[in-house]
């Protein structure tokens, strides 16, 4: 292996920490406690688990956690009428509605029902048009967590060739937006590209979230590049359950210059700017500096 590793627990830890900071201030200095509220509804096992981890990263922060678990059954209207009572709040900066939804819910009506400002998954079409025109708004946790470790790593990414494979509204489109704002020369590939290893093999700057279990080869990777692993694929090997990312790691980091594991990579970092956008929601909504480092 050549590459090294980019350590996203290490500096998931690292966000934690100065978000821990920055609520301590907030607390001491301004009276506010910001506030995160998670709305699941139904008992999808892997959302259960998500919903958890946030909630107890909320209150390790400092902050205020509201939970609300629907059921399974919820109508639109009362799934709206909670939407409705946690945008009045005063208390609540952020608000999170965990995908997927049950089938008979809306998603998009959902997620555009909430307070643009309190939406710190940044999934509202507002903020899809700020981020979009290079606007200040609310940017998705796991391409912010990608963008925060590429910047650590490069300094600069003035220039470089970025291959996003994947276009999900989650990751792949705001993930190519963010290097094109941060003036990458950006291309999105997806299932239909043709001759994708060739394209990626382009890429200075290659992020794989195409959700299909260790693709992603070393012979999609050019020479020294960095590769982002945004995929977490539960996969059978030897008879053992794994976790697998979007990119078949050995191969790739024989030829990568860094590279994120999986688990350990792109993971932790999406909880960690869950975090940092409640804590930069709960500044703007006060007319406070935002948190240095800790925004796009
Ligand atoms: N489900 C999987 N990832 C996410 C996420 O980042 N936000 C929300 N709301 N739901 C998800």
């Amino acid at each position: 292996m050549t590459a090294s590793i980019i350590d996203g627990k290490a500096f998931a830890a690292t966000v934690r920490a100065q978000v821990t900071d920055h609520v301590t201030r907030l607390k001491e200095v301004h009276g506010i406690t910001p506030g995160l509220a998670v709305v699941l509804v139904g008992e999808d096992p892997a959302s259960e688990v998500y919903v958890r981890n946030k909630g107890k990263q909320t209150l390790e922060s400092g902050m205020a956690s509201f939970e609300h678990k629907l059921d399974a059954s919820t109508s639109e209207a009362d799934l709206l009428a909670l939407i409705g009572k946690l945008n009045a709040d005063p208390a609540v900066h952020g608000i999170l509605v965990q995908l997927p939804l049950p089938a008979h819910l809306d998603s998009d009506l959902v997620i555009n029902a909430i307070d643009p400002a309190k939406d710190v998954d940044g999934f509202h079409i507002s903020n899809v048009g700020l981020l979009g025109t290079g606007q200040k708004s609310m940017v998705p946790c796991t391409p912010l967590g990608c963008l925060m470790m590429l910047r650590d790593h490069h300094g600069s990414l003035s220039g470089l060739n970025a291959v996003v494979v994947g276009r999900s509204n989650i990751v792949g489109k705001p993930m190519a937006q963010l290097l094109l704002n941060d003036s990458c020369t950006v291309t999105i590939a997806h299932s239909r590209t043709k001759d994708l290893a060739s394209l990626c093999r382009s890429a200075d700057i290659l992020v794989a979230a195409v959700g299909r279990a260790e693709m992603i080869t070393g012979d999609f990777v050019k020479p020294g590049a960095t590769v982002i692993d945004v995929g977490i694929n539960r996969i059978e090997r030897d008879g053992k359950k794994k976790l697998v990312g979007d990119v078949e790691f050995q191969s790739a980091a024989a030829v990568a210059g860094a590279i994120t594991p999986v688990p350990g990579g792109v993971g932790p970092m999406t909880i960690a700017c869950l975090l940092a956008n409640t804590v930069t929601a709960c500044c703007r909504a006060n007319g406070l500096p935002e948190p240095e480092g800790l925004t796009a």
